[in-house]
């Protein structure tokens, strides 16, 4: 039976140019490069410009998906951009995007889940293409969180990094068979129970303040593997594979300790999971799409290649997404 996919056509990404090692952060607050690596997996960062925002990366990004997928920014007819880190309380930073890109119908917002934003987004998007109601959409990972970390909390500025990744998705007719392209699964979870794990201080509702990230990391850590492991089994079962299939597991990149656990516990080898945390550290809902554009350049991921994609966050949310390139 014929199926309308979400196959994604190309994916680009962004990081900017300024480089904060482990070193740098030793000399404003107390820690060493041995406890950062040791546990998180982390080395360095990038940090944005003062006059980079988020859509400025966000435009970085989808520019070169766009080129990647030989599709001129008019015949986007869809902008999400998952992004805990706007460049304004309103409008979204999909419009900026969308204006900044020369794209003019269509829609374009933001979604909120922090890390899992992508995963969000790109549910969000292939359920639009599904129902027929966009034909080429821009799903945007852009986060600029060294502007809401505490510089003087050593537990989490050590975490974070700000950087972009960006994928086009075209509606195109499959089979409905296994082995489709396109987007297959997308699984989305959220339990707001669990708010004072993880969250910034402040907000135009509350405090009229942008605020810090606060997080209570061995509690999150605690969560993560769980929650993560448990919806990848409902991907998989809702979509008819099993890990052993997955060609590419491209996880939120956290904490190097919570995916290769998640990947131990699954039974994904160590040769198909894509680390960029050691350079990047925790870019929220870009770390997602940025694993993605480092495989395509690494030649990793090729037409038929089967991905898993995971992220969890704040709220808490999580999900998973399967698709084959
Ligand atoms: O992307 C959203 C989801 N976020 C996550 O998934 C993050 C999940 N959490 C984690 O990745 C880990 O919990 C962390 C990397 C944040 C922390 O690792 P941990 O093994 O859970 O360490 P901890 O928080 O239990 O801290 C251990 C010790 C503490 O000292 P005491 O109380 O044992 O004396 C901390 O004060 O390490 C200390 N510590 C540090 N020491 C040096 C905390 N941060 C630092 C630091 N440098 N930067």
């Amino acid at each position: 039976m014929a199926v309308i996919r979400s196959v994604i056509r190309g994916v680009g990404a962004y990081l900017p140019k300024r480089i904060m090692t482990n070193a740098d952060l030793a000399k404003i607050v107390d820690t060493s490069d041995e406890w950062i690596v040791e546990r998180s997996g982390i080395r360095e960062r990038h940090i944005a410009a003062d006059d980079e925002l988020t859509s400025t990366l966000g435009i970085a990004a989808s520019h070169q998906a766009l080129v990647r997928a030989g599709i001129d920014p008019v015949d986007i007819d869809l902008v999400v951009c998952a992004t805990a880190t706007p460049d304004r309380t309103f409008p979204s930073t999909a419009v900026r995007i969308q204006s900044g890109l020369g794209i003019t119908k269509g829609a374009a917002f933001d979604v909120q889940a922090v890390c899992s934003g992508f995963v969000y987004a790109l549910a969000v998007a292939d359920n639009f293409i599904k129902t027929g109601q966009s034909s080429r959409a821009l799903v945007v990972g852009a986060e600029t969180f060294s502007r809401i970390l505490d510089w003087t909390d050593r537990a989490t500025c050590v975490l974070f990094g700000d950087g972009a990744g960006a994928v086009v998705l075209e509606a195109q007719p499959q089979h409905g068979a296994r082995d489709d392209r396109g987007v297959l699964t997308t699984l989305i979870r959220s339990d707001g129970r669990f708010e004072d794990l993880l969250y910034v201080d402040g907000g135009p509702g509350s405090t009229k303040t942008v605020g810090h990230l606060r997080m209570n990391g061995r509690e999150v850590f605690r969560h993560a593997v769980q929650k993560i492991s448990g919806v990848i089994e409902e991907a998989l079962v809702a979509s008819g594979y099993t890990a052993d299939e997955i060609d590419l597991f491209i996880p939120h990149q956290a904490n190097i300790r919570i995916l290769d656990g998640i990947a131990k516990k699954l039974g994904i080898e160590q040769d198909k999971i894509v680390k960029t945390l050691e350079k990047h550290g925790n870019t929220s809902a870009a770390s997602i799409p940025l694993a993605l554009n480092q495989a395509f350049e690494e030649h990793r991921v090729r037409e038929g290649s089967l991905v898993l994609m995971e992220a969890m966050g704040g709220g808490f949310t999580w999900g998973a997404a399967l698709a084959r390139w």
